[in-house]
């Protein structure tokens, strides 16, 4: 597994440009399965989990490649869409489940692997399926592979059990071709979420309620191409935004969103931390004297985000006090808090619940890379840490984080 080390104790001060959104762009590609014609989609990460998709985009015969670089996707649907998802880039990402709406809705028949588990969860896909039989397919599952049937999807209303984000995602893509009105009760908020309507609606379907919980599709005959570009990734903003604070340091991220990050900046004036929203895209945050300990539970959005849960409780690991960290939305997110445990921090886990006790520095160690986030957040242990920590799974992270190492360094981090 590919690894990096780097060693702590070095102030990061600076500037840095946030990159697209690892989660808008994944179901705005599985998207354009369902749009006619050509699309232009820009501000594309490059990463590994975009990789997977492009491969998934042309086993169904669309063709995705970037166009003139590797943040630009040219995308065109001219052909007809196979109905099969291969079972390898499935399993290597979930996300690419999200093709299973649109090729329903497409050509009526659609045949992909069953996800499976990951780490952080069982990720199960029954809120998905639900939906898709509200709107009338055969929902059949049979050797790993989930089968979809419907010649003609017709809207439906309907409440998801939980506001999940793929399948409020997977559902409202099946809904723009279907007969009539959908509408999604209880739907995920996030605005990953509100990217993809935005994209949809561009190439002529009909959502509203965009950013609420109430998603409104009028379904239409045909999605014609068009050009589209990424929101930035607020996940990898609150990553950065840390690493200012964890360091000493004061770090402004350039093309964020603020909007899309005011639970992690509630959450870092409450820590002490100096943060400075100079304008909707540029905020600094800055190290304000000592830290102090927070709590915070994850929720679906506008709540604080899970993604961003192991990066803040790195934080907390070298805050003064006792933080109490609950994580709702996964069963197994605290992976990350043995790892730091191993470079000195006070952690004490009990199912979605962590004790986080603050120690003034953590020191340097050999860890290991369970999950994308954990991934990041050992990062930013390390750069606190005194000495040297050596970062293993690096693969991990190459799913998420476009450039990670190299932006930290210009930020002055010292990366061996
Ligand atoms: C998306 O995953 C993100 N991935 C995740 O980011 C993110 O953590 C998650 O949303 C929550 O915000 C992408 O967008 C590609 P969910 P998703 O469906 O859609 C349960 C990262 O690091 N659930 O909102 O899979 C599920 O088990 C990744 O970038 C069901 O029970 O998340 C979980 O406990 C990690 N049945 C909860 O809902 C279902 O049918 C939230 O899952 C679906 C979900």
């Amino acid at each position: 597994m590919s690894r990096l080390s780097l060693e702590g104790g070095h102030v990061l001060n600076g500037t840095v440009k946030v990159s697209g959104a690892k989660n808008a762009a994944l179901p705005i590609l599985a998207g354009t399965i369902l749009v006619e014609g050509d699309s232009l989609i820009e501000n594309v990460p490059n990463l590994l989990d975009i990789s997977t998709m492009i491969k998934m985009l042309n086993s169904l015969d669309v063709v995705a490649e970037p166009y003139p670089d590797k943040n630009i996707l040219k995308i065109r649907n001219n052909r007809k869409i196979r109905h099969i998802a291969p079972y390898d880039l499935v399993t290597a990402m979930r996300a690419s489940f999200f093709v299973a709406g649109p090729i329903l809705a497409r050509t009526g028949y659609a045949k992909v692997p069953m996800p499976g588990g990951c780490s952080i969860g069982s990720r199960p896909i029954d809120i998905h399926l639900t939906g898709f039989k509200a709107m009338g397919a055969e929902v059949r599952m049979e050797h790993g592979f989930v089968e979809l049937k419907c010649p003609k999807l017709k809207g439906v209303r309907m409440h998801l059990d939980f506001p999940s984000v793929g399948a409020t995602e997977n559902i409202m893509m099946a809904a723009c071709l279907a007969d009539g009105q959908t509408v999604i009760e209880n739907a995920a908020r996030e605005p990953e979420i509100d990217d993809l309507a935005n994209y949809l609606n561009r190439a002529g379907a009909q959502i509203s309620g965009i950013g609420t919980s109430v998603i409104v599709v009028n379904g239409v005959k045909r999605l014609t191409g068009c050009t589209h570009r990424v929101i930035p990734d607020r996940i990898e903003a609150a990553t950065l935004l840390i690493a200012g604070p964890i360091t000493g340091g004061r770090v402004t991220v350039e093309g964020a969103i603020f909007s899309h990050l005011e639970p992690v900046v509630m959450k870092l004036r409450e820590a002490g931390c100096e943060v400075i929203v100079e304008n909707d895209t540029t905020i600094t945050a800055a190290f304000n004297g000592p830290l102090k300990a927070v709590n915070f539970d994850t929720m679906p959005f506008p709540g604080f985000p899970t993604d961003a849960q192991a990066q803040m409780m790195t934080l907390l690991t070298v805050s003064a006090g006792t933080s109490v960290v609950e994580e709702t939305i996964f069963e197994n997110r605290f992976m990350h808090a043995e790892e730091l445990k191993r470079m000195g921090a006070n952690i004490k886990t009990n199912g979605h619940t962590a004790i986080v006790t603050g120690v003034p520095r953590l020191s340097g160690a050999e860890v290991k890379i369970t999950d994308l986030r954990a991934g990041a957040a050992l990062i930013l242990a390390g750069l606190n840490a005194e000495g040297i920590t050596t970062v293993h799974g690096m693969n991990h992270l190459k799913r998420g984080y476009e450039n990670l190492p190299e932006k930290l360094t210009s930020l002055g981090a010292k990366i061996l």
